[in-house]
């Protein structure tokens, strides 16, 4: 099969992977309407075309909290990534490091943060939720920042877990036991020996010891919901401000004001997300919500943003609407779950293509140029 789009990679991870695990990948919460708005909203957005500017030196290089990268994009926290692919979290952190490009570890992980920083190249990004046990939080950040990551990605968007129909029906979560077996049994790739088949403990690494003895992955969303910690409010950052001297980015703004409740807390970012539509079914799109977050907090905060983006063309847009950098979900993961490390890095390869195609035919030479200025019109 020919690989050319994120379409194409997500098609081959669908044809590999059994139905559970696509199905968690690909799928959103009640209805999916906010996953379909995140990618059409932005497909919709309009470019102005503009012509004979000498485009010939298109640099889509940039710096994001003072590190230069190749290209203004980092690949986003996916939880049970070592369940797409062999050591999944280690194949993509070693294609994004070789690319320039940060890989942000999710606290769900299979391989835990010691592997995958010994296994890339350069330094990763670390992604922490709120569990009830903060005594362990503490333990596990002092743990990344030993292991060397760089910046914390700390997720405020699932105070709750989503109710996401798909992860029902295919027995990845809720009480379809009967559902799980057979997802469970079926699941027999060459890696499955090493990730525990779902209901083995130390599945997920970096919290192997909140699991608790033969919980493993025995529904998910239903340990997720019993371990996260809904009554985290903004004050309860301020220790972990205190803790993490790096660069702290909140992840899953989706308002003005959160943005700046986070810029008061002295973060350094903020990720606008909804989660890739996997929280709460019926709120804005990332590409909608955007603007007015970018003019809330343009000049205080690193402004990035996620949710629906499946190409380069989508990296210049989430720009041109006022982000400084773009997380890949779905479409690293989808390149991951096709062909390893090698399909991540095809992923890229094309991303950047992609880039330096928009960059050209908006007559644009430079990231920082990216701006409102090359969109045909702002949809309010
Ligand atoms: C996620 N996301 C996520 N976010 C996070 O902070 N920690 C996590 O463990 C996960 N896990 C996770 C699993 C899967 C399968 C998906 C698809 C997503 C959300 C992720 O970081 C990002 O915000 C979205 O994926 C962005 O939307 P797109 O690009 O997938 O549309």
């Amino acid at each position: 099969m020919i690989v050319s789009s994120t379409t194409d990679f997500r098609e081959a991870a669908r044809r590999k992977l059994p139905r559970f695990l696509f199905d968690y990948i690909d799928g959103g919460a009640y209805a999916e309407r906010t996953l379909g708005r995140n990618v059409s909203d932005l497909a919709d957005i309009a470019l102005r075309q503009r012509v004979l500017k000498d485009v010939s030196a298109g640099d889509p290089s940039t710096t994001l909290f003072g590190v230069k990268q190749a290209l203004p994009v980092a690949l986003a926290p996916v939880g049970l990534t070592g369940m797409y692919a062999r050591r999944g979290e280690c194949q993509a952190a070693r294609a994004a490091a070789k690319k320039g490009v940060p890989f942000c570890l999710s606290t769900v992980s299979v391989c835990d943060v010691d592997e995958v920083s010994k296994a890339s190249s350069a330094p990763i990004w670390f992604q922490l939720y709120v569990l009830r046990d903060r005594a362990f939080m503490r333990d596990l950040l002092i743990r990344a920042r030993e292991a060397g990551a760089t910046a914390l990605v700390f997720t405020v968007d699932m105070p709750v877990p989503g109710a996401r129909y798909r992860d029902a029906h295919s027995g990845m979560s809720g009480p379809n036991a009967a559902a799980r077996r057979i997802a469970q049994a079926m699941f027999k790739p060459a890696w499955a020996w090493d990730v525990g088949v779902m209901g083995r403990p130390h599945t997920l690494g970096n919290v192997a010891p909140v699991l608790g003895e033969n919980s493993g992955l025995e529904d998910f969303m239903g340990w997720l919901g019993a371990n996260f910690d809904p009554s985290i409010q903004w004050k309860d950052l301020e220790w972990i401000r205190d803790l993490w001297k790096g660069p702290l980015i909140i992840k899953g703004v989706l308002d003005p004001e959160d943005a700046k409740a986070a810029a008061d807390i002295g973060a350094d970012g903020v990720v606008v997300s909804n989660h890739g539509g996997r929280q709460l079914d019926g709120v804005l799109s990332s590409a909608r919500a955007l603007p007015a977050i970018a003019d809330a907090v343009g000049d205080r905060l690193t402004v990035l943003a996620d949710s629906g983006v499946r190409s380069g063309l989508d990296v210049v847009r989430m720009l041109a609407l006022g982000a400084k950098g773009v997380l890949l979900g779905r479409a690293a993961v989808y390149a991951l779950a096709a062909r390893g490390e090698a399909g991540v890095t095809q992923l890229l390869d094309l991303i950047e293509k992609e880039m330096r195609v928009a960059m050209a035919l908006t007559g644009v030479r430079d990231v920082a140029s990216i701006d409102r200025s090359i969109l045909a019109e702002l949809k309010s």
